[in-house]
Parts: structure tokens; C-alpha cells; sequence
């Protein structure tokens, strides 16, 4: 049977649907509320709205689940790789062996960038960030590979050309803001060793591919994969609602996602870090700011919409992070003060009673100056994680029957109607 809410409203009672999902979540269905009632509802951050139906992943909040197709993102983390659960969240299975190879021939067949798209890079004021030519180059693409006759071709093949392209695109766009020769992708290569390799090969000093590296940048991709919907996901979603080509529902995507306070916390986490270091390493005065309700300072790296406990993902995060110094014989002074912070947070009574504990970004950033990766380009690594995770979402709403226009409504608060005043009757 299924549940409803009573709404009494104006001296009418209205029965409002209520739904439930496969983990027992619940919402109230208010897709006709405007229509019965005329009244529409009011949710800024959209904290309590549920946007669309989905089978692609799994959170809560409160106990620190996550799972992409039912699968717990430790497993995967620990077993799968980042190629692997790109296939599972977009087809929504594990690949067969047969599959995964196709997959891969697919990724290699499609890994080159059109050469003329070197010029535009080139051609980038030296200062842009990495995530502006990002989002700009993942649109231009529209325009070098033009759409194919056959619709399902044309989506699979867009699909494709975004996975094994956008990795290209990003080693290119370092390669060129450094003045160095772009590295081609190699065949021999798997995903994370080919774009390892497309980044810091060069011809005096040949990279060797360390296979500790390549676990690492296989996990810290499959940890940012999917997250439902959050800003960047939804970004797609609603831009992808206007039906815009694949290209640039994920073009918005990247520019969503470069927000500190989404996506380009990871780059603000470690600057945050710096500074601390820089003003001689003690974390009180810091700690002061983001409690101060008169500050708008944060910490960075902490908290999130929905987690209202440790992020499962910050968890694998910094064990990799000392597995992966530890490996390297590597030792971060900033790993030492993130550690600091954290744990002098996690007993401070502002952050206990606002459940504010690390998230995602705190430790990934200390994973990717390991690894080798300049500041700048750390939202760029998120976005190359997450793009598996839009173009499912993407393509789950398309086949959604029910997915509309996105166009939300408002509450005006403006001045209600009054007449034009010709500009010499204004007064000075
Ligand atoms: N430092 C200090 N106070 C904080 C923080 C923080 N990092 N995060 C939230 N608060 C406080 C906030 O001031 C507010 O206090 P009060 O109720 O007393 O006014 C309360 O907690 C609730 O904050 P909110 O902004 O309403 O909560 P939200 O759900 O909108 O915020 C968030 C989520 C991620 C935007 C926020 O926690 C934040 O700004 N964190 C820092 C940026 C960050 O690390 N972002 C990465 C998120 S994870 C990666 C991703 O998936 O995007």
C-alpha cells in the first residue's frame, strides 16, 4: 500500500504520494502539489529536494555508506580499478573479461586529440587556470567531431571519446602551459599509467612508472567516481535537461565542480595547509576563524551536505596517503598538520556539535603532490574522477521517461507593479 502525507491547506486537505526507494529512503511526491494547491515549496540549497529517481549510487549520510550499483566503494577501492567502475557505473554491472577488453580497445582507439586543438591551447593567456580550459576545451570538442546520424552510435562513441579524451586533454594542457613537447598516449598503457605517463615523461628524464603511483591514482579516481547528486552531477543534469549535447552538459559539469566549496576544496585544502605552515604551523588561530560565526572563514576540507559523519571516502583517502609516503620512504610536513587540525577538530565542540569531520578533499591533496601533481591541476584529477559518474547520470536521465526541462520556480519579492518614469522626470 502506498503512503501518503495529509496536507491541510486553506480548508482543503490534500493526499500527497509517498515513495520509497530501495534502501528504504522516503519522499513525498509534490509533483503535482502546484497544480492541486497552487502553493510550490521553498528549499534553498536544495537540502530536502529529491530531483529525479536513480539507480547509480547509494549514500547515507548520517551512517558513511557509499556504494556505486549496490557495490561498497571499499571493495572497489581495494579491488577494482578506476576503468573497471567507469564501465559499472555507466553500464551498471561489473565487466565481463570479453567486455572490459572491448572497453579498453575502445579507450585506446579514442585517446588522441585532434591536433589542431594544440593551438588553442597554446593560445591561453599563461595565467588561466586549468579548470577554465578544461570546461572550454571538453565544449570546443562539439566542434571536432561532429555529431554522427545514428543516435545510440553517437551517444556510446561521445561517451568513449570524453573517457579516454579528457585525460589527453589534461596532460596536454600541462605539457603546453610548462613549454614542454605533449606526450602521446601509449597502447601499452592502462588508464592511470597512460595519463602518468602523458603527464611526466619527457626526453631528458623518461618517467618510470611506479606501480605504488598507479594504485594510487586508480583509487583516488574511483573514490571521486560518483557522489549522486551533488552540485556538478546536478549541473549536468539540469544543463543536460535543455537536451545540450553530451559536451556541453559536461562542460558545465567541470565549471560547477571548480567551486571551492564543491570540487576546488582539494587545491583550497592544501593552500590552507601552506598558509599554516608558512605562519610558523600553529593551527589555533585558524581553528578561531572558521569558529568565528563572524568570519566567513572555513576550514577547508571539512563538512559536507550530506555527511554527517566521517566520509567514507576521507577514510580510505588517508590511509592511502600514509601507505603511499610510506612506500615512497616520502615524508609531507603538511600531512603532520593535517593530521594536527583533524584531530584537534574532531574533539572541539564547534565541529562535534556542527558534525563537521573531514571530507573527501582533506587528504587527496597531500596524495596528489605525492604523486607529482602541481596545485593547480587538483580539481582537474577530480574532474577526470568524476566525468564516469556525470555521463551515467547524464545518460540515466535521457533515458528517464520522465525527465523534463529543469526550470525551478521562485517566490518573488520584488516591487509589485509600478509605472515607467521618463528619465527627465527622475530627479538628479
Ligand atoms: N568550517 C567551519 N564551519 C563550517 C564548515 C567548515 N568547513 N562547514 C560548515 N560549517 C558550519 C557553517 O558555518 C554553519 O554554521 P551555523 O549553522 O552555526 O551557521 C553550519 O556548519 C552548516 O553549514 P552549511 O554551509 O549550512 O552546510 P552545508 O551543508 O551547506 O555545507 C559544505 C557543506 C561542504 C559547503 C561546507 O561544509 C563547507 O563549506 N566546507 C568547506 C569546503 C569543503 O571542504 N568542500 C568540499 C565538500 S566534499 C567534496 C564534494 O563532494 O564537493
Amino acid at each position: 500500500m502506498t503512503d501518503t502525507v495529509r496536507l491541510e491547506y486553506d480548508g482543503k486537505v490534500f493526499e500527497l504520494p509517498v515513495v520509497v526507494g530501495s534502501e528504504g529512503e522516503k519522499a513525498i511526491d509534490i509533483s503535482k502539489l502546484r497544480q492541486e494547491t497552487g502553493l510550490i515549496t521553498l528549499d534553498y540549497g536544495l537540502a530536502n529536494t529529491g530531483s529525479c529517481y536513480s539507480e547509480i549510487t547509494f549514500m547515507n549520510g548520517e551512517k558513511g555508506v557509499l556504494r556505486y550499483r549496490g557495490i561498497p566503494v571499499e571493495q572497489l577501492a581495494e579491488q577494482s580499478t578506476f576503468k573497471e567502475v567507469a564501465y559499472l557505473l555507466i553500464n551498471g554491472d561489473l565487466p565481463t573479461r570479453e567486455q572490459l577488453n572491448h572497453f579498453s580497445i575502445l579507450l585506446n582507439d579514442h585517446s588522441l586529440v585532434h591536433e589542431d586543438m594544440r593551438a588553442f591551447y597554446q593560445n591561453f593567456p599563461r595565467a588561466s587556470h586549468p579548470m577554465g580550459i578544461l570546461s572550454g576545451m571538453v565544449n570546443a570538442l562539439r566542434s571536432f567531431y561532429p555529431e554522427l546520424q545514428n543516435m545510440e552510435e553517437e551517444i556510446n562513441m561521445t561517451m568513449t571519446r570524453l573517457l579516454s579524451k579528457v585525460r589527453t586533454m589534461a596532460a596536454m594542457s600541462y605539457k603546453i602551459s610548462r613549454g614542454h613537447r605533449v606526450v602521446y598516449p601509449r597502447p601499452d598503457l592502462a588508464y592511470s599509467a597512460n595519463f602518468l605517463n602523458m603527464m611526466f615523461d619527457n626526453p631528458v628524464r623518461p618517467y618510470v612508472i611506479d606501480p605504488d603511483v598507479v594504485s594510487a591514482l586508480n583509487v583516488f579516481w574511483i573514490l571521486h567516481a560518483d557522489h549522486e547528486q551533488n552540485c556538478s552531477t546536478s549541473a549536468v543534469r539540469i544543463v543536460g535537461s535543455g537536451r545540450v549535447t553530451l559536451y556541453a552538459a559536461i562542460s558545465a559539469g567541470i565549471a560547477a565542480l571548480w567551486g571551492p566549496l564543491h570540487g576546488g576544496a582539494n587545491q583550497a585544502v592544501v593552500e590552507m595547509l601552506q598558509e599554516i605552515r608558512r605562519s610558523g604551523g600553529d593551527i589555533k588561530p585558524f581553528l578561531a576563524r572558521a569558529r568565528d560565526k563572524n568570519d566567513p572563514y572555513r576550514l577547508m576540507g571539512f563538512g559536507h551536505r550530506v555527511y554527517k559523519t566521517y566520509d567514507p571516502r576521507a577514510k580510505i583517502m588517508k590511509k592511502m596517503c600514509d601507505r603511499l609516503l610510506e612506500k615512497l620512504q616520502l615524508h609531507d610536513p603538511l600531512l603532520d598538520i593535517a593530521k594536527e587540525l583533524e584531530e584537534v577538530a574532531l574533539n572541539d565542540d564547534y565541529f562535534i556539535e556542527h558534525n563537521l569531520y573531514p571530507n573527501v578533499d582533506f587528504y587527496s591533496g597531500i596524495v596528489l603532490r605525492t604523486i607529482g601533481i602541481p596545485t593547480n591541476m587538483f580539481t582537474v584529477m577530480f574532474a577526470i574522477g568524476r566525468l564516469p559518474g556525470w555521463i551515467a547520470q547524464w545518460k540515466e536521465s535521457m533515458d528517464d521517461p520522465h525527465w523534463k526541462l529543469c526550470r525551478p520556480r521562485q517566490i518573488y519579492t520584488g516591487p509589485t507593479v509600478r509605472d515607467y518614469v521618463p528619465l527627465d522626470q527622475r530627479g538628479r
